[in-house]
């Protein structure tokens, strides 16, 4: 898929945030184990928190949106290849999906995957660890919800019914070459040792999508749409203008403390 210069730029005006912790997290953030009205472009978000750690593990989500009562299956994922994951404590994962117009009971059925480098192999018989876990989240959609916002769906810091999954990425690093790790490219040639035991505990609903973070999401799905739609609807920038790409690159920078890039999914 094309990917806009608008994304590019809101991803290369983020801020660096330093995080001293070795463990990365990864969650779904939205939807919750809770009941919204139904959306035709509803968010299921994923957050890296502390991403710098997920850098070197050449990660990647596959998920499905399930309707708990027919036989509705509608398989996603998140190529997270050319995420640069040093300059945000944060990098939320997004797409918009149709899934859930209707009233109803669905899950998010999601699968991260991941690789590391054996500590115990010798400098030059690298070997990868390939590693995977899958979580599942239910939910409900009633029109007598009030109207779907992220913002205040995600305000409470405690939920219950949210697994996640925590990684410990240690400092040490080694070399690997391509042949081994298809990820090599993408990683400078460099995999991460992952800690045995024990497994760090997770918090997904300390991530909060806030005003910021929901405004970067909308302007990545208006550019995406605006990508896929030749007749260009009135509140696309006008790709002939020189001014317009400088005026969004702004926008982005100011909506950039926390990233959310993601796709506009019809
Ligand atoms: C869908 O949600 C958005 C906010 O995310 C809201 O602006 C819109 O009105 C909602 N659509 C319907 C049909 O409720
Ligand atoms: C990633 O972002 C950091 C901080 O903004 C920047 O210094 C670095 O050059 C970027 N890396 C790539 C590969 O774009
Ligand atoms: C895979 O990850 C899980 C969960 O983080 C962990 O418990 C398990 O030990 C890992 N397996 C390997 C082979 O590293
Ligand atoms: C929360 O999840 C449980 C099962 O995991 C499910 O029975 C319950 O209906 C869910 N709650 C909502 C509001 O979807
Ligand atoms: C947040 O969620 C917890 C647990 O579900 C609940 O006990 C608490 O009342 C909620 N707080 C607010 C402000 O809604
Ligand atoms: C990639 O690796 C080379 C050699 O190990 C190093 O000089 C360079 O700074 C690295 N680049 C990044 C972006 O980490
Ligand atoms: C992560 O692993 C390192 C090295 O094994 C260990 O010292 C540290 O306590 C671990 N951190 C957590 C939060 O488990």
């Amino acid at each position: 898929m094309h990917i806009s210069t608008t994304i590019w730029m809101l991803a290369a005006c983020l801020g660096t945030v330093i995080n001293a912790s070795n463990v990365l997290e990864v969650n779904l953030v939205f939807p919750r184990n809770e009941t919204y009205a139904p959306n035709d472009t509803f968010p299921v978000v994923f957050a890296f928190k502390n991403s710098e750690r997920a850098r070197r593990l050449n990660p990647s989500i596959s998920y499905s949106l399930r309707d708990e009562d027919g036989d509705k299956v509608y398989n996603l994922w998140h190529e997270l290849h050319w995420v640069n994951w040093t300059n945000q404590e944060t990098y939320f994962a997004h797409k918009y999906s149709n899934a859930f117009s209707t009233e109803g009971r669905w899950s998010v059925l999601w699968t991260l995957s991941w690789d590391s480098c054996n500590v115990e192999s010798p400098e030059y018989s690298n070997e990868v660890i390939s590693n995977s876990t899958t979580k599942a989240t239910m939910f409900t959609t009633s029109n007598s919800a009030p109207k779907l916002d992220p913002v205040s769906a995600t305000a409470n810091k405690t939920c219950t019914g949210q697994p996640g999954v925590a990684i410990n990425v240690t400092d040490k690093t080694k070399s690997i070459s391509s042949a081994l790790w298809e990820g090599g490219k993408y990683t400078n040639h460099t995999c991460a040792v992952v800690a045995a035991s024990p497994t760090p505990s997770t918090n997904p609903c300390r991530t909060q999508i806030d005003k910021t973070t929901l405004a970067s999401m909308e302007a990545s799905k208006l550019a995406s749409y605006c990508d896929l739609h030749f007749n260009e609807p009135a509140e696309c920038p006008d790709k002939k203008s020189a001014a317009q790409p400088l005026a969004v690159a702004g926008l982005s920078c100011l909506l950039g403390l926390t990233g959310a890039l993601g796709f506009f999914l019809v």
